[in-house]
């Protein structure tokens, strides 16, 4: 069977469950992670047979993605500004809004231009210090997950990228006051509240660590109170909080930071959605 029936077959397959487009690079993904092949090897190589064994490879993984599982669990690989990080079930499968905390990150740290003693809450894969250190390779890095799981992928993804970072595993939530000090505390939390479950894609509920993701409907804005205080002691002067929020609760974050005594400001994404916060305390 040549390369290009091949997909074809997938793509028959799976159009039930992923729109076009999605379904298009999902299948570049497959094809790519079983060849070696990026999409435009594919291209010319599209006349090509398919090996056997590559066969039953690409069809076990069409059966997973059948069930709902992302890509990314399957082939045990997602992208983040550009690198691969090794993914699995105890992380959050890294996304591009947070790629745009990053980059506002990055950017703040190029202007201030010293080097800087960073701190990660919420680790996950280590896509958020790993991708600091790799642009800010003086700054000083620090990342907090209270699961003993994501610090385990996260460390396989600074050694992978041959970065030094200190990895801390520690609840937030239960911390009264932080290790050391720090230039920017940035945190990607979990924000959505319960509530939301019943409308979110089968995808991410099943598959996605809900540890990761979801907050009670009571206080949604926990992880921005606590980080907040935590910031009163552990920011240096003129330091920085960076937050990745939910859409639609950046009026409240930035109301609950201006009464715990912090300025802050919005930013929106690529989609023009509220989705960043950045915060210093009020003099
Ligand atoms: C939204 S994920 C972000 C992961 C990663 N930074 C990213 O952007 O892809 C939130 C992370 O916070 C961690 N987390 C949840 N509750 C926590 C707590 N009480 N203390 C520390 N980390 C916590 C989760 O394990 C998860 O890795």
């Amino acid at each position: 069977m040549s390369l290009q029936d091949t997909k074809q077959a997938i793509k028959h397959q799976l159009t039930s469950i992923y729109d076009a487009l999605e379904l298009n690079s999902i299948v570049n993904m497959l094809i790519e992670e079983v060849t070696g092949w990026d999409a435009l090897h594919q291209n010319i190589h599209k006349n090509d047979a398919i090996e056997e064994a590559q066969l039953i490879q690409l069809e076990n993984y069409t059966q997973e993605l059948l069930t709902g599982k992302p890509i990314q669990y399957i082939i045990q690989k997602a992208w983040f500004m550009g690198k691969a990080y090794f993914v699995n079930e105890h992380v959050l499968i890294p996304r591009p809004e947070t790629e745009e905390l990053v980059e506002w990150v990055i950017s703040y740290a190029e202007i201030i231009n010293k080097p800087l003693s960073i701190v990660d809450i919420g680790t996950g894969s280590g896509c958020i210090p790993i991708a600091l250190k790799l642009a800010l390779p003086n700054a000083n890095i620090s990342t907090i997950d209270v699961s003993s799981k994501a610090i385990e992928v996260a460390k396989q993804n600074a050694a992978t990228h041959t970065t030094t970072i200190h990895f801390i595993e520690q609840d937030i939530l239960q911390t009264k006051q932080l290790e050391d000090k720090f230039d920017i505390i940035v945190s990607n939390p979990p924000y959505i509240p319960n509530r939301e479950k019943a409308s979110m894609q089968e995808q991410v509920i099943y598959f996605e660590p809900a540890m990761a993701l979801f907050v009670s409907d009571h206080f949604p804005l926990q992880f921005y109170s606590k980080i907040a205080q935590l910031g009163k002691q552990a920011l240096h002067k003129n330091g920085q909080l960076f937050f990745e929020i939910h859409y639609d609760q950046g009026q409240a974050v930035l109301k609950l930071l201006d009464e715990m005594g912090y300025t802050a400001e919005l930013k929106q994404d690529m989609y023009g959605k509220d989705r960043m916060v950045r915060a210093s305390l009020k003099n």
